[in-house]
């Protein structure tokens, strides 16, 4: 393929095109890598109100170390994959422990901090230094996949070597922070999973998938792992105003975030007396069947690991997204 032809149509294309987000704007190395963990689990238009409620909170990476672990959860409270949340925090510490601030300047020490992997290496090292790296996310692995008409799953260690190749191969060395952004931008808005419009489309020259007419089986992934199903029964107990809560510490999801008192079973269970909403809720490997019994009583019980607060301060703990629809859907 021809480079500068190809870099000169997606250019074209990015800047009549692109939009403007505030991550963009900026050279500023932090910023870029809240962004960039926000957005690894989150559509733009739902990243962007975390994305600057965050970044006025907590401007620089020295006010994130300072924070209390509790201050940054409730900042992402919402978000889910709060290990993100928590890897972010100790990766503030690490750096400001380090001298390194603002932030480290290379992709080997950037790639060493907690949460960071390839992806998010690649991305500040690019956008905020303009550093040779690429920068694979979703959406590049299925443009690329598309022009080289790969049908490797890109999800496996063998693929994710092979797309890295093929990444730094078409990567525009003196210019990754465009390059980066313009193909990122591409696959989030022109080549599209379904019905991409290809025959219009400014890099149809380069596309073999084009040519082969394999658009649309594109990217492919490895098989996806079984979900696994957990029922999870919580009380929510009221009395004066007041109720219980805990602080889950288990290695398993929402580590460290608050909850009502659980019970979880291996099926389905019922106390058939007890008020009760039902969620159902999924996340990437799990389907959880939430069941929230609801009890008006005179005196709160006692539940051991539970601390008692009064309504009105929930919003001072953070919670998953789950206890905050329920929370909601009570009324609470
Ligand atoms: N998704 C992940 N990183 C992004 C970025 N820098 N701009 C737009 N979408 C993104």
């Amino acid at each position: 393929m021809n480079h500068k032809l190809f870099y000169n149509q997606l250019y074209t294309w990015f800047e009549q095109n692109h939009r403007i987000l505030p991550w963009r704007e900026t050279e500023d190395a932090y910023a870029i890598w809240i962004s960039e963990i926000i957005l690894q689990q989150t559509r733009v238009e739902q990243g962007l109100p975390y994305y600057l409620r965050f970044i006025e909170r907590f401007p620089d990476i020295q006010s994130l170390a300072q924070a209390s672990e509790d201050e940054v959860l409730r900042y992402w409270q919402g978000l889910g994959y709060y290990s993100r949340a928590r890897n972010l925090h100790h990766a503030a510490q690490e750096v400001v422990a380090r001298g390194q601030t603002p932030f480290p300047r290379t992709f080997d020490q950037i790639r060493a901090l907690p949460g960071i992997g390839e992806y998010t290496a690649g991305a500040i090292s690019a956008f905020a230094y303009n550093l040779p790296y690429p920068a694979l996310d979703g959406n590049v692995y299925r443009v690329l996949a598309r022009l080289y008409d790969c049908e490797m799953a890109f999800d496996t260690t063998e693929g994710k070597k092979y797309f890295r190749g093929l990444a730094n191969e078409l990567l525009d060395r003196d210019h990754a922070r465009l390059f980066d952004s313009a193909i990122m931008e591409f696959g989030a808005l022109y080549c599209t999973p379904t019905s991409p419009e290809c025959d219009s489309c400014p890099l149809n020259l380069f596309c073999e998938a084009y040519k082969h007419h394999t658009v649309e089986l594109l990217p492919v992934r490895k098989p996806r792992p079984k979900v696994r199903d957990r029922y999870l029964n919580y009380s929510i107990y009221i009395a004066h105003g007041q109720t219980l809560i805990h602080q889950r510490q288990e290695n398993d999801i929402w580590k460290h975030l608050w909850e009502f008192p659980l019970e979880e079973t291996a099926e389905q269970q019922d106390r058939p007396t007890v008020p009760h909403i039902d969620f159902t809720h999924v996340l990437s490997h799990q389907r959880l069947h939430a069941r929230f019994y609801i009890y008006k009583v005179s005196t709160l019980p006692s539940v051991e690991g539970t601390k008692m607060v009064s309504l009105n301060e929930l919003d001072d703990y953070a919670f998953s997204r789950l206890t905050l629809k329920a929370l909601e859907y009570i009324g609470l």
